[in-house]
Parts: structure tokens; sequence; C-alpha cells
């Protein structure tokens, strides 16, 4: 016998859809959900029903992929483009998406506005929501989605990325090209986000860091976007922001960091960011495929004035603009793993550090951050040992951090030259 997932629900009479358009949002639309015990025949489908009654309670409930527009009841555009871009992932703040549950409650009208849903998109689908949906009937239990959407994701993985690909798959008849196309690629965003950061689509990420707001800003914004071959540097790593961190925290604790400063292999720039945030005047580098992000990350987050991103490629460094120049710091995040990457990093210190120099009494000092993964202990013992030859070890410090892959330890150093 074939299963019905609509047959978990009793119907109930449809509002009058032109009944919405003189009202607010937030007051429309207040019919309570439908009964499921009948179906359900249990306790359990009892307690369930008791909650869904009180409207409160709905962000407490978890989501299913049963509560979402079925395609066979061809749900029109308004409908599908709010329910897929309220199951968008939250923006990342650090490396964690921003916890809904745990902040304090956003308005209806807050949380549709970060999903981009607009007020007309509403109008045109709680009218369908109400007659066709026992769960998301009204705005308040449409803004609860965001939050139930992780659980969804990440407890139901296959049937969630399921629903989206049967949305890819099918012809959407009843939509406009335009609409039929919009609908597609949102639903192909919400399969690929939850793929794994690897395979994740561009992503804004948002830091906050402790001493942040000493140097005028409340976060730095980072665009990541989407990761291509093996281009490390499109993507942020933990030891930049343990690095940024420091730098911050002890940025006052003359000499950390002297003018100019040079960050080798700076990725999404973080680093840098942070040295041109505390006044240096500051080049940022890495290879030519990773530069053109590295300097939207600087105009993002409107540094440009002090701070350069150029080319340099450390195995071939004559080509870059700053060859013959030299630094006053130079600081380094997650530099190393592959064979070579220790010989040219140190190689690249050597070349761009300033020699000791009898009128300055501070000296010049290179700052290197890097996580411990088992996987690249000998390379990071060669750079320490590579180091210790023209460098004498001032500091050294193991923290604990975090970055897309979980928790991890960092290690860092302070060096100054023989
Ligand atoms: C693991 S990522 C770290 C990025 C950034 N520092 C951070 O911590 O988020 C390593 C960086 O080194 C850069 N890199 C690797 N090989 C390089 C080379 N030969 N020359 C210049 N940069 C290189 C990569 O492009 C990437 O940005």
């Amino acid at each position: 016998m074939d299963f019905d997932p609509l047959s978990l629900y009793t119907a109930t009479p449809a509002r009058d859809a032109t009944s919405f358009a003189s009202e607010p949002l937030s007051s429309k639309v207040k019919s309570p959900p439908l009964k499921q015990s009948e179906a359900l025949g249990s306790e359990s489908a009892r307690i369930y029903d008791d909650i869904c009654n009180d409207e409160e309670n709905d962000d407490m409930v978890p989501l299913h992929i049963l509560d979402l527009p079925l395609l066979r009841l061809q749900p029109p555009y308004a409908v599908l483009v709010i329910i897929l871009k309220l199951m968008a992932p939250d923006e990342v703040l650090n490396f964690e998406r921003h916890p809904y549950q745990q902040s304090a409650k956003r308005d209806e009208d807050t949380i549709f506005k970060e999903k981009a849903v607009s007020s007309n998109q509403l109008q045109e689908a709680l009218p369908w929501l109400v007659k066709n949906s026992s769960r998301l009937r009204t705005p308040f239990q449409l803004s609860c989605v965001p939050h139930l959407a992780s659980a969804l994701r990440s407890n139901f993985t296959n049937e969630y990325n399921a629903y989206m690909t049967r949305i890819i798959s099918n012809e959407l008849s009843w939509l406009n090209e335009k609409e039929k196309e919009e609908i597609h690629s949102l639903a192909s965003l919400r399969i690929s986000e939850n793929c794994g950061r690897m395979a994740q689509p561009q992503l804004k990420r948002k830091i906050q860091l402790a001493h942040l707001e000493q140097y005028g800003r409340k976060y730095i914004f980072l665009n990541e976007p989407s990761m291509t071959n093996d281009n490390l540097g499109l993507k942020t790593w933990g030891s930049s922001l343990i690095l940024g961190s420091r730098l911050l925290r002890e940025g006052q604790r003359a000499p950390l960091l002297q003018t100019p400063v040079l960050e080798l292999g700076s990725g999404t720039g973080l680093v840098g960011i942070c040295c041109c945030l505390m006044g240096m005047t500051t080049t940022l580098t890495d290879l030519p495929q990773i530069v053109p992000n590295l300097k939207k990350n600087v105009e993002l987050n409107s540094l440009e004035a002090n701070s350069s991103c150029v080319e340099l490629d450390w195995s071939a460094p004559q080509g870059s603009p700053v060859y013959g120049k030299t630094f006053s710091t130079i600081v380094v995040s997650d530099p190393v793993y592959s064979a070579q990457h220790p010989y040219w990093v140190v190689n690249m210190i050597d070349l761009f550090l300033k020699s000791n120099d009898s009128q300055n009494s501070t000296p010049y000092n290179v700052l290197i951050e890097v996580p411990l993964r088992p996987k690249f202990e000998n390379e990071r013992q060669l750079l320490w040992d590579l180091m210790s030859e023209n460098f004498t070890e001032m500091e050294s410090d193991i923290e604990n951090g975090f970055d897309d892959f979980g928790e991890m330890k960092f290690c860092y150093k302070r060096f100054v030259r023989k």
C-alpha cells in the first residue's frame, strides 16, 4: 500500500487568502496545527499535539521532512523560495554556525530580514501553507525554521538531501523559467552546504575577537569562496584566529609588532588584517590564485589605506613586487603541510626580515603559529630545526583552539635573528 505522508494529518478548512492582505504580518494566521493523535494513536502523539497546540513551543518541536511542502501538491514559487531560504545555515561566527538557540530570542522580522524573506513573499505563501501544511502556517512558525533546520540537516542528512534532490530533479512545470532556476539553484546550495566545509559554497565568516573593540571594530569579515582544487588559502584556518587573538591581546606589549609587517601565506588575511587594525603598515602575500580574494577581504574591512596584497610564491620570490624589500616583523600562520614548505618558509623569513641593526634597540620579530596536526609532525620539527640555524627562539606557547574540523592544539613561537 502506498504511504501518503499527508495522511498523518487531518485537513483543516482553508482560510480565505484575501483575508491576509490587510493585517500586519505578525498578527496573521493563528490557527492551531492539525491533530496528529488519530494517525499516530500513541501517548507520544498526544504529547506532540499538546506541544504543537501551544504556538510558543514551536521552536522546540523538532522539524521533520514531512513538515516541508510536498512537491506533488505543486507549492507555489513563494512557498518554495521561503522554505529554501529559511533552511539556509546561519552565518559562521569564528568557526561555528551562529547558535540560534543559545542567542537571545530574535523577533520574526529580524529573522526574515536575515534570511532575505520579503513580506510580499510571506503574504503570497501563507494562504497555501494554511491550506496545505500542518506545521508551517504562521509567520511565527516559519520564523522557527532556521534554528530547527540545523538539527534536521544533521540528524536526517539523507532525508534532507533527498528532499532537496527531489526539488532539483523536478521539472516544476507550474513555475516560470526564472522561478524554476532560482528554486533549483537554492536547493542545490542547500545540498552543497550539507557536504562539509571542503565542498561548501562561498561563505562570509564573521570573526569576533577579544580586544577588537579597542581597535574600533566589533567584527572582522572574511569572504571565503567555494574551495577549488586544493587552494587552502581560500578558507580561514584555526591558527590565524589564535595568532590574531594573541596580537590583539598582547599588542600593547611592545615590541611584538613593528611596522612594516610582512605576512607570508596570508590566505583569507585574518592575521594581516589584525596587524593593519593595530596601525601597522602591512603587506599581505600569497599565491596568485589566492591574492584576489585576499584583496577583497582587506577592502571588506576598509583597510586599504595601510596595507597592500601582493603575490609572493615562496618557491620563486624573484617574481614578487616585494622582492628586495625588508620588513621589521614577519607573521606566518599554518604554513607547513608539505615536505618543501619548511625550507621555503625559512628561506622567505631569512630573505625578508631586516638584519639586526645597532641603532634599533628592539629586535625584529618573526611570529609563527602552527596547528599540532599529528600528520605533519616531521615537517613541523624540520621547520623548528631550520629556524634554529639562524634564529633564536624567544618564546613558545601551546594553546587550545578550533577550526572547521573541530578542536585542535596550536603552537606559537617568537624568533629573532641570531
Ligand atoms: C593552511 S593555509 C593558511 C592560510 C592562512 N595563513 C590561515 O592561517 O588561515 C596555507 C597558506 O599558505 C599558502 N601557500 C602554500 N604554498 C605557498 C607558496 N609556495 N607560496 C606562497 N604561499 C603558499 C596557501 O596558499 C595558503 O594560503
